[in-house]
């Protein structure tokens, strides 16, 4: 066992924390506020070869892995939750798939801009009568010459309407659920793709979430990702390192939230001395900063394990189960050491517990992982 990062990962966070500081922290409230996405912050992220971490040079990444990404989604996550899930579902959910099931030519044209970061990615699943049941999808793909018609529409989209690239599953075979999935690269200006209503939410408000929409959707036949009948596991393998990105999301919004209650504390003084003094605030930064720690290790673990070629998806359900309770957790208890100030939007510690708690939903429920880890258990 050895528990110290490397330069490598020492080094891409601390450019990564400085970045978030000076270029993402300053507006994240504002951003909140007017529900503002900003591609410029992703324009910069990409400069700094940010939207394209585990990926080979030979497809326009910076060769690094798992790991790095996570702790860089932390970092972002730290100052601004919305700009982590960006990252998080460009890369994990849209690049991932790409690299691991594309054809050179896919990889080429769709990993390589998304990994430059000129071209954003987001991935569709969910649809309105399926969200934990993903297998229970209605949109439909029926090969015409040498195109797949696309009809229907998936919701909850992450960086909908902003993305460029999607990968979408739809059923090439209606009568069979699992094995009638197959999944597509679809580009945002192909003929029948168009963006539908934009959700208003309670936390990640800067990361825009839409529906898309698919009528009579031209999509060429070489957009095919995998084999046909292949989309459900692809779907599925996508969302076992997706799950890891949102694990390190949480972990982010958690230590920023007890970055926050922490300098709060030692400065606020009550009866006499600073809050942090009194027992019943500073155990309470104890229990979080512990439960905190324990999150990032189990999320560095599933990163180093995908990294190494091992499995992972147990490992990426487990943090993604314990981080996504732990941020909601710690958040709360952060608005709870601010008090009333923490109830109010003068601080950051409501943002962080608005953000914390869609990470104890998407990319799965927690009841979700909790069946995805029971079923491996006993496999
Ligand atoms: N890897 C590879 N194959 C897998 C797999 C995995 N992780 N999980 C399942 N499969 C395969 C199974 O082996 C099985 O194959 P065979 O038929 O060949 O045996 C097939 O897929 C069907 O598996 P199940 O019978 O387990 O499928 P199920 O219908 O019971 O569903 C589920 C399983 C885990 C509940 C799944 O539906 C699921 O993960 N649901 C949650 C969906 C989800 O996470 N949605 C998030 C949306 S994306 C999002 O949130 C993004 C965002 O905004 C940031």
């Amino acid at each position: 066992m050895y528990f110290k990062l490397s330069e490598e990962h020492e080094m891409i966070r601390k450019m990564v924390r400085s970045f978030a500081n000076k270029e993402v922290a300053p507006t994240a409230a504002q951003r909140d506020e007017e529900e503002r996405f900003d591609r410029v912050i992703f324009e910069k992220m990409a400069e700094l070869g940010l939207t394209g971490i585990p990926w080979p040079e030979e497809y326009g990444g910076i060769g690094s892995d798992y790991l790095a990404y996570c702790i860089a989604v932390e970092e972002l996550s730290k100052v601004c939750a919305s700009t982590g899930v960006t990252l998080s579902a460009h890369t994990s959910l849209a690049g991932w798939p790409v690299y691991k099931f594309g054809t050179e030519e896919q990889k080429q044209k769709y990993l390589r801009p998304m990994a430059e970061g000129s071209k954003m990615g987001a991935y569709g699943l969910t649809e309105s009568g399926s969200g934990s049941d993903a297998g229970g999808m209605k949109t439909t793909a029926v090969l015409d010459g040498d195109a797949y018609i696309l009809n229907g529409s998936k919701i909850f989209i992450t960086n909908g309407g902003e993305a460029d690239i999607y990968v979408v599953f739809a059923l090439t075979d209606p009568t069979s659920k699992h094995k009638g999935t197959s999944a597509f690269i679809v580009e945002s200006d192909f003929p029948g793709f168009s963006v539908g209503k934009k959700e208003k939410k309670l936390g990640i408000r800067s990361s825009p979430t839409t529906e898309i929409i698919f009528e009579d959707c031209r999509v060429p036949k070489e957009n095919l990702l995998g084999q046909e009948g292949e989309g459900f596991k692809i779907a599925m393998m996508t969302l076992d390192g997706g799950r890891n990105g949102i694990a390190a999301q949480a972990v982010g919004i958690a230590q920023g939230a007890l970055d926050a209650a922490v300098e709060y504390s030692k400065e606020r003084v009550q009866f006499g001395k600073p809050i942090s003094a009194q027992q019943g605030v500073g155990f309470k930064l104890a229990d979080m900063a512990t439960s905190i720690e324990a999150a990032r290790l189990l999320t560095y673990q599933a990163a180093w394990l995908e990294s190494e070629g091992l499995p992972y998806g147990k490992e990426s359900a487990m943090s993604k189960l314990f981080a996504g309770d732990t941020a909601m957790k710690v958040t709360t208890e952060a608005v709870q050491v601010f008090g009333g100030y923490g109830y109010t939007k003068d601080y950051p510690v409501e943002r962080y517990m608005r953000d914390a708690k869609i990470t104890q939903i998407y990319e799965g429920t927690q009841e979700i992982q909790r069946l995805v880890i029971s079923r491996m258990l006993t496999k």
